[in-house]
């Protein structure tokens, strides 16, 4: 799919000279612009799109060499071809050294012209299509990057394979940090549609008033700053993929257009009167209760049942068992191959300290632990020492009534709390099981058994009690 190409400026003082060459050039098929004046030229190349500019070395006002550096101080990749008067060597190396893609000594045959601009039009199309495959490297997602053994992620990747191939709206659900832009990317890179666009739309970092203008364009003059006119990034997810991430944040107005563009493809854009369509798969996602959205009026239930074709809901980290030690082991080998640091593994009572936080901010804090930890870490294994204290954390993050999670019974709030208490506690007395008990005022016996009952593995200086050995565990 390639583009159209934008027009050419020309930028001429002469009458004759701007005439002749927009002859030539439209009877090439090439759409022209032409302006009398450097100054005017600059001005336009703010407003609209230019895949050249061909320009006289002699203008009145601005000369050709101060407009050429302007502009390509302005616009690096700008290409300007540059007419000069004589053939001279000279100025030849004059014009190319001041960012001259090419000079034409005048007098010069139209086909040498068309030549010039057949380069420049072919070198603009490499560019376009290079941004494009930039994009597009940046965002190939692989199903086996999703990290996870457990039953829910297994089921998940499987029903990532069954629904890509499809051209069913996706809905993901899941806190923040579970994963939802990992299977959008994957839900698009294992589709058809994985050649063309992936355009992600992030709903709550662009402000309201100009989130509409983002997704569908706006004409010129649309609103003040509306400049130029500007296609919606749903015309660059045309044949492909558009992700709209935290849905819930969108307007509620705005949510009445997305549902129109939802039941036909169609739209306008900001200003314009003209009714456009394209074929566009969408993917949403959010980490808001979204049924709480609706029930408070702050999101549209017919647009949620037009979404939630399928749904994907990605469990939180603290429900993933022994996943938290793959993704850990898995970080631990990214961030050592960037770091050039490769350590052994992660020791068991660091292990331990992983497996018992509760992970508020799920995968995406685990990796941020993780890569901290390398960078703190002087010895081959990771050691818990190199960890945060989540326990202060959480002590720091919760002033005041503890938050009691979603969904869980008291029992189990309960039980990860005292799981948190009795590991911190652990860890603070060096894994002495004498200490620790002594600090919670019960017997060794019955910290024993609250600890197994919690399923804590006691640490692996536990053993050689009382005369346990400080600071390092292995
Ligand atoms: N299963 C997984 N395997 C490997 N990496 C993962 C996995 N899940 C998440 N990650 C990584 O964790 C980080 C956070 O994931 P992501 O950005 O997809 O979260 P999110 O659900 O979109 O969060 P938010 O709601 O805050 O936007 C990313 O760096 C992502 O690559
Ligand atoms: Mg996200």
């Amino acid at each position: 799919m390639s583009l159209p190409l934008p027009p050419v400026l020309v930028v001429d003082d002469e009458k004759n000279m701007r005439l002749s060459l927009k002859t030539v050039l439209t009877a090439e098929r090439y759409a022209v612009k032409a302006v009398e004046s450097a100054e005017e030229a600059m001005l336009l190349l703010g407003q609209e799109d230019f895949f050249m500019v061909i320009t006289d070395a002699r203008l009145g006002g601005m000369s050709g060499y101060e407009f050429l550096a302007k502009a390509r101080a302005q616009w690096p990749e700008l290409q300007v071809l540059m007419i000069t008067a004589y053939a001279t060597p000279k100025l030849a190396v004059e014009a190319i050294q001041a960012g001259a893609v090419d000079y034409l000594p005048k007098p010069f045959a139209p086909e040498e012209l068309l030549h010039a601009v057949a380069r420049c039009a072919e070198r603009y199309r490499l560019l376009q299509e290079n941004a494009r495959l930039r994009a597009r490297s940046d965002e190939t997602y692989r199903l086996d990057q999703i990290i996870g053994e457990c039953p829910k992620m297994r089921e998940l990747r499987q029903l990532i394979q069954t629904v890509a191939p499809t051209d069913a709206r996706v809905l993901v659900l899941g806190e923040s940090g579970t994963g939802k832009e990992l299977v959008a990317g994957a839900l698009h890179s294992l589709s058809q549609r994985a050649e063309a666009s992936y355009v992600r739309i992030n709903c709550a970092a662009i402000p309201e008033t100009l989130l509409e203008s983002e997704l569908f364009g706006h004409e010129k003059g649309a609103f003040t700053g509306a400049l130029r006119q500007k296609p919606g990034r749903v015309e660059e997810a045309d044949g492909g993929t558009i992700f709209l991430d935290e849905i819930a944040d969108m307007s509620r107005p705005l949510q009445a257009k997305l549902l129109r563009f939802l039941e036909d493809g169609t739209f306008t854009r900001v200003g314009g009167t003209q009714e456009l369509r394209v074929n566009v798969r969408l993917i949403a996602a959010t980490n808001r209760d979204i049924v709480k959205a609706i029930q408070e009026d702050q999101f549209r239930e017919d647009l949620f049942h037009r979404l939630n074709v399928v749904q994907f809901r990605l469990p939180p980290l603290r429900e993933r068992g022994d996943d938290v030690l793959l993704l850990a082991d898995h970080f631990l080998r990214l961030f050592g191959a960037s770091m050039h640091k490769s350590l052994r593994g992660i020791s068991r009572v660091a292990r331990q300290k992983l497996q018992s936080h509760r992970w508020p901010g799920n995968v995406r804090e685990l990796r941020n632990v993780i890569e901290r930890a390398l960078i703190l870490e002087t010895s081959p294994e990771i050691q818990a020492s190199s960890l945060p204290d989540f326990q202060l954390e959480a002590r720091l993050q919760k002033p005041g009534a503890p938050a009691a999670p979603a969904g869980e019974s008291l029992d189990e709030i309960m039980a990860q709390y005292e799981r948190d208490l009795i590991t911190g506690l652990l860890e603070q007395h060096h894994y002495s099981l004498s200490k620790t008990a002594e600090h919670l005022k019960i017997s060794r016996h019955a910290l024993r058994y609250r600890m197994q009952r919690l399923n804590i593995q006691p640490g692996p200086e536990t053993e050689e009690e009382p005369s346990a050995p400080a600071a390092r565990d292995r």
